[in-house]
């Protein structure tokens, strides 16, 4: 039971996803993480918030809102429609989803930037750089490549070589060239703001080993508390935090030409979307955010950027002049069938794209079957996560209703009995005596844990309704009275593990408590339901997943990846992107190698488009003696009209492969990285169908 003096005031955050990519499912590993314990903690009644934005500054933005002729503001804006759709979509509920370009974040980010200022942290001194003299520009490491100092391998990016690991300043490449112009950049020298996070050790010492709550608990799981012992011994080194222009982001007060870097404006975003509901709320801000606030403050993040928040982020939070985090919860990352998410596997899947094969709860039940208190990686199988959810869902927990509603409505009006005092009270103990180590397990981040506890009490749901085989007793007139209990513990049992699953399930939830006919579940409604209570008709609650719907996900996600522009997709977390760089030439092979490609003349003799199909168009191939049925992922380029009676190249001895709308058998040829960057092969004048290719 809640009362109000142990109602806690919480505030949550997830990390800000940049805005110049879509949701994929990586991401939604921790949009999920956090949304069933934000509303875990709803459910218990507490004052809790859950606050995110669009990481919208910096460079690749900038870069890709000029290369779709745009304003920043307005691929920004777009982003932000498509983020807040997706996670809609997936039940993640925030309470306000902001931007990081936003009045409150200026006020905010340049306010703290000039306190520390004031306060001394702030040493401005100059550095040299790569400039791109073309496009008048710093470079980013990420947008210079060149060969690698160390093994020499070509077509490296300027921090770190994907050949030997070597790290390097991008300085140290040979022949470095620009990834925006193609220019060869020169070095110049300007003046950097800096952070003295040096300075800041002892504080950070001290925070790391008992800062976050008032009771000197430790801020961090152990693991990420060993990282930042390695990292206090190695030194902390003086953070750059301003870049120059042009840069989409806030100028540096009293800076002209001289902005914001946006990892320091991005976890004040967090602030500025807390700000800005304060406004519609009528919250008082510094209530939560000032030091000795009663607000407990949580960030659900990602392993990779715990550098960013458990360092820079405290450290300029204590030294402006706020409160710092009370716990930072690190994840690992999504592997999917075992491996590192791929686009040619098919396996780099996007949030939109999974909504149209797949509900997006089963993801949920599945991470949430999945996720611990550790930072350990997390695997989507998609072979056991379609076997888990058929079974615990279907097979365990909607059965229970659909084996008990129907009696009920038929037999006894849609009301419900009273359990016996005996085996009916029993089951209905075991499952009331659960909640509170369920609940437990959610506070403490095992949702794992807290699945395999409700699927087991699930199981004993089962147990009980098969004892009792209330299909057989209710066509005994003397065992009317027993059917209806039966019937009434199973709906009861149902309730139960409903309120159980509602954080990880809360839209099924929702629709079990309409058929219930009762109001939003709350940890507090741990009880059975009083006799005489009224249900409605039973409805279908859930479909079973079949094989083809995966498969139909991983064929879609190979298509649409194929034909997006690659920068969509290729988020490094540093929001530095790689933008029109052919990718780096393959391994050699030998002349026997190539020989066994069989590339021929072929004359398309028919195309159309292929229904369902976002991105194919089907293509008939002449090859002299024979024609071909080729899929071709190029609809977003040629309109099937404009390639009618056309030569092009193709592979003609690729196995055939089967896909969605049929088999296709073969390849024809296009350079470019895809969606309307596509550029279909055509041989000279006067080739003709059938003819090698050599
Ligand atoms: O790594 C990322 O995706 C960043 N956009 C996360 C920012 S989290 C916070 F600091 F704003
Ligand atoms: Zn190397």
């Amino acid at each position: 039971m809640t009362t109000t003096a142990n109602k806690r005031k919480i505030l949550v955050t997830s990390a800000l996803p940049y805005a110049n990519g879509a949701i994929h499912i990586g991401h939604l590993v921790e949009y999920i993480q956090t949304d069933i314990w934000v509303r875990h903690q709803k459910m218990s009644g507490h004052e809790c918030y859950y606050i995110c934005a669009d990481d919208t500054h910096g460079t690749p933005v900038m870069l890709r809102a000029e290369q779709e002729g745009v304003t920043p503001e307005t691929l920004i804006e777009r982003m932000h429609g498509e983020h807040l759709r997706d996670f809609n979509d997936f039940h993640i509920a925030f309470d306000n989803y902001y931007s990081t370009n936003s009045p409150e974040n200026r006020e905010l980010a340049q306010g703290i930037y000039s306190r520390l200022k004031e306060d001394g942290f702030i040493d401005i001194r100059p550095i040299e750089q790569f400039y791109d003299p073309l496009k008048e520009m710093f470079l980013p490491d990420r947008y210079i490549k060149g060969e690698c100092p160390r093994c020499h391998a070509g077509d490296q990016y300027g921090d770190a070589c994907e050949a030997c690991g070597a790290t390097y300043s991008p300085t140290e490449l040979i022949d470095p060239v620009s990834v925006v112009s193609g220019a060869t950049p020169i070095k110049k020298q300007s003046d950097h703001h800096f952070f003295k996070l040096s300075q800041c050790r002892a504080f950070l010492e001290e925070w790391t080993r008992h800062g976050g709550s008032a009771d000197g608990a430790p801020p961090l799981q152990k693991e990420a508390a060993n990282k930042l012992e390695e990292w206090f011994e190695a030194g902390l080194r003086d953070w750059d935090i301003s870049r120059d222009a042009p840069y989409f982001g806030f100028e540096i007060p009293g800076a002209e030409g001289k902005y914001l870097y946006v990892w320091l404006d991005a976890p004040i975003g967090y602030m500025a979307s807390f700000k800005n509901l304060c406004e519609r709320k009528a919250l008082d801000f510094d209530a939560w955010w000032r030091p000795g606030s009663e607000a407990e403050l949580y960030h659900f993040i990602g392993k990779d950027i715990l550098y960013f928040h458990a360092l820079f982020w405290p450290a300029t939070l204590h030294f402006s002049g706020y409160r710092t985090p009370s716990k930072i919860f690190v994840h690992g990352f999504l592997t999917v069938n075992g491996q590192k998410m791929s686009k040619s596997r098919g396996t780099f899947i996007n949030a939109r794209t999974w909504l149209k094969h797949l509900d997006p709860e089963y993801l949920r039940y599945y991470f949430a079957a999945k996720l611990n208190d550790r930072i350990e990686d997390l695997d989507l199988n998609l072979d056991d996560f379609t076997a888990r959810v058929n079974s615990d869902l279907i097979g365990k927990y909607i059965n229970i209703a659909s084996r008990s509603a129907g009696f009920i409505r038929k037999s006894f009006g849609g009301r419900l009995a009273a359990p016996d005092n005996g085996r009916d009270r029993a089951i209905l103990d075991t499952l009331l005596e659960a909640t509170a180590t369920i609940q437990q397990h959610y506070e403490a981040r095992r949702y794992s844990e807290a699945v395999r506890l409700i699927m087991d009490l699930a199981d004993q749901a089962n147990a009980y309704i098969n004892e009792h085989e209330p299909w057989k007793t209710i066509k005994e007139p003397d065992l009317q009275r027993r059917t209806h209990q039966v019937c009434s513990t199973g709906i009861n049992l149902f309730r139960l593990l409903t309120l159980f699953l509602k954080p990880i399930l809360p839209q099924l939830a929702q629709q079990v408590e309409d058929f219930l006919n009762i109001p939003p579940l709350q940890w507090r409604d741990a009880q059975t339901l009083p006799a005489g209570h009224e249900i409605k008709p039973y409805r279908h609650l859930a479909k079973r997943i079949e094989a083809r719907q995966t498969d139909a996900l991983l064929e879609d996600s190979r298509e649409s990846i194929a034909s997006a522009p690659p920068e969509a997709h290729s988020p490094t977390r540093h929001g530095e992107t790689q933008q029109h760089v052919p990718p780096p030439i393959a391994e050699t092979i030998t002349i026997d190698d190539f020989a066994k490609i069989d590339l021929r003349i072929a004359r398309i003799v028919a195309a159309e488009h292929v229904e369902g199909a976002d991105k194919l168009l089907r293509l008939t191939l002449d090859l002299g003696e024979e024609k071909r049925n080729v899929f071709a992922g190029i609809k977003s380029k040629y309109k099937p009209e404009e390639l009618i009676g056309r030569h092009t190249v193709m592979v003609a001895n690729l196995a055939p492969r089967k896909m969605r709308f049929g088999v296709s058998e073969g390849m024809v040829l296009a350079a470019g990285p895809g969606g309307k960057d596509l550029w279909l092969l055509q041989p000279d004048e006067g080739a003709r169908a059938g003819m090698r290719v050599k």
